[in-house]
């Protein structure tokens, strides 16, 4: 049996603007452990609100306990617990120790996380990029442009390459899922951004494996097909569960530093 089999199972939690989702993961398969539940995110989404709509997502799975670490992203920067940006998320988390906050109210071990940086976590365990050495650049287009830096299973946090300045562009203004939906652009006239985009990245990084995720990845066929690049370009293999999954598997991995 192992250690840890009498303890509660981690938690994951998405916050994303429309929905916060959570499940709980069964590390040792990379999964969910139970269906996800998922609750409209509040309309004005301040860390309380979010803690609350959390408690319902703790309160309503059975294998989550007392002890069940929770791994909660956030789609902003977070350094020490504290959210430091806020490009498409309620400005009140805007350093804001957030951290503190949501275990107080909620009794559990937290682990606040950038989103990208989570999907990154899940796809080098259990997905796409498992088992890959040297440098992972993970993706994700949605809404935003997010990015996980991973360097021999290690996750480098915070690396923001969405906003990184392209022909004098935000990057994620030009090329991100929600742009090509907004501008109703092709997946040919989309992908002609994402290789400007990409080719930039590689140029400044050279890693070995670039992963792309977001929800746009389920059609990943129709354009990482057009891109041509030095780098291998695949797709997330665990789609909108990755936040999920990594946030849970961050939560763990902090939860056995401080106890054990
Ligand atoms: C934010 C990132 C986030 C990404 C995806 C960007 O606008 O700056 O922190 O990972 O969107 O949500």
């Amino acid at each position: 049996m192992s250690k840890h089999a009498k303890q509660g199972l981690p938690l994951g939690i998405d916050v994303g603007g429309s929905g916060i989702k959570g499940a709980p993961v069964d590390l040792s398969q990379g999964a969910f452990a139970s269906k996800r539940l998922r609750i409209d995110t509040p309309a004005v989404s301040t860390p309380e609100a979010v803690a609350d709509v959390i408690n319902q997502v703790v309160e309503h799975f059975e294998d989550v306990r007392g002890d069940s670490p929770i791994g909660v992203t956030i789609p902003g920067v977070v350094t020490h617990g504290v959210v430091r940006s806020a490009a498409n998320i309620d400005k009140s988390w805007l350093d804001f120790d957030a951290e503190p906050m949501l275990e107080a109210k909620l009794g559990h071990d937290i682990v606040l996380v950038n989103d990208a940086d989570a999907a990154g976590v899940a796809e080098i365990h259990y997905g796409a990029a498992k088992g890959q050495k040297g440098l992972v650049v993970m993706t994700t287009l949605g809404t935003g442009i997010g990015s996980a830096l991973i360097y021999d299973g290690k996750l480098i946090p915070n690396s923001e390459l969405g906003h990184l300045e392209i022909d004098g562009f935000d990057a994620e203004t030009r090329a991100a899922s929600s742009v090509k939906d907004k501008e109703g652009l092709s997946y040919p006239e989309w992908a002609e951004r994402l290789q400007r985009y990409y080719s930039h990245v590689e140029a400044l990084l050279w890693p070995e494996l670039f992963v792309v995720g977001g929800g746009v990845s389920k059609d990943a066929d129709q354009f990482l097909p057009l891109l041509r690049l030095k780098t291998p370009i695949v797709p997330a293999t665990l789609q909108n569960k990755a936040g999920i999954i990594g946030a849970a598997h961050l939560a763990q991995e902090e939860h056995e530093r401080r106890h054990h």
